[in-house]
C-alpha cells in the first residue's frame, strides 16, 4: 500500500469489482481513451481484478486501485505493468467526478517513485496523440516525449484501426 498527501494506492481485491465499475470502468467518457475495452457488465471489473492478481503474483507491483484518504472513496486506478524486471509501462484513469483536481498527477508520481524503488530503468506510458490532457499529466510528472510511435488500439474510439500513439519515457 502507498499512500500519497491525498490518496491511498492498494492492490484490487474481489470485493472492488463493483466500485471499479460503477466509479470509472463503465464510463465512455472516461474510457475513451484508454487501451481495454469499456466494462459492459460488472463481470468484466472482476475480470480485471483476476488479470490484476496475475500480474501481482509474476512481477514485484502490478495494478493499484486509488482511493480518496478522506472518505475512502475509490477515484480511479493507475499501476506499472511490467515488460522485463526493468522495464514497465504505467498509465491512469480517474472517475468523471474527481478530473482536474491532480489526482493523476499525485497517483503518477507515486507511481515514478516506486518504479524507482523496485529498479525499474525504462518507465514509459502511452497516449493517444489528441489525448491533451494526459499528456499535460505526463508532462507535469517529469516525462518526455519519445520520439517513437507505438501502433496501438484504442478499442472504445475504433477497435479496427491502429493510431501511432504517443510514448512518453521518464
Ligand atoms: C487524463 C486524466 C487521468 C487526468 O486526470 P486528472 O486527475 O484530472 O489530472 P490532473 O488534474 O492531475 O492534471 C490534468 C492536467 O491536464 C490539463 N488539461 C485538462 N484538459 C486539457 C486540455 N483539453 N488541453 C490541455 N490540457 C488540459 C489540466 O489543466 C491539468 O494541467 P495543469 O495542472 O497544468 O492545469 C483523466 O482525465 C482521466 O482519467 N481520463 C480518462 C482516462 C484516460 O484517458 N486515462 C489516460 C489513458 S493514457
Amino acid at each position: 500500500m502507498i499512500t500519497t498527501e491525498r490518496l491511498r494506492l492498494r492492490r484490487p481485491v474481489a470485493a472492488d469489482a463493483e466500485a471499479i465499475f460503477a466509479r470509472y470502468a463503465s464510463d465512455p467518457d472516461v474510457t475513451k481513451f484508454v487501451g481495454w475495452p469499456q466494462h459492459q457488465l460488472v463481470e468484466h471489473s472482476r475480470g480485471f481484478v483476476l488479470w490484476s492478481d496475475s500480474e501481482w503474483e509474476k512481477w514485484p507491483a502490478g495494478p493499484y486501485l486509488i482511493e480518496s484518504l478522506d472518505d475512502g472513496g475509490v477515484l480511479g486506478s493507475t499501476g506499472l505493468s511490467f515488460e522485463s524486471p526493468t522495464s514497465a509501462l504505467t498509465g491512469y484513469v480517474i472517475a468523471k467526478d474527481a478530473w482536474g483536481l491532480g489526482y493523476a498527477t499525485e497517483a503518477l508520481a507515486a507511481m515514478t517513485s516506486l518504479a524507482s524503488d523496485l529498479g525499474v530503468r525504462e518507465l514509459a506510458a502511452v497516449c493517444h496523440p489528441d489525448h491533451r490532457p494526459s499528456q499535460r499529466v505526463l508532462e507535469k510528472g517529469g516525462f518526455s516525449l519519445s520520439s517513437k510511435r507505438v501502433p496501438t488500439v484504442f478499442p472504445n474510439l475504433d477497435p479496427n484501426r491502429s493510431v501511432d500513439a504517443f510514448k512518453y519515457v521518464y
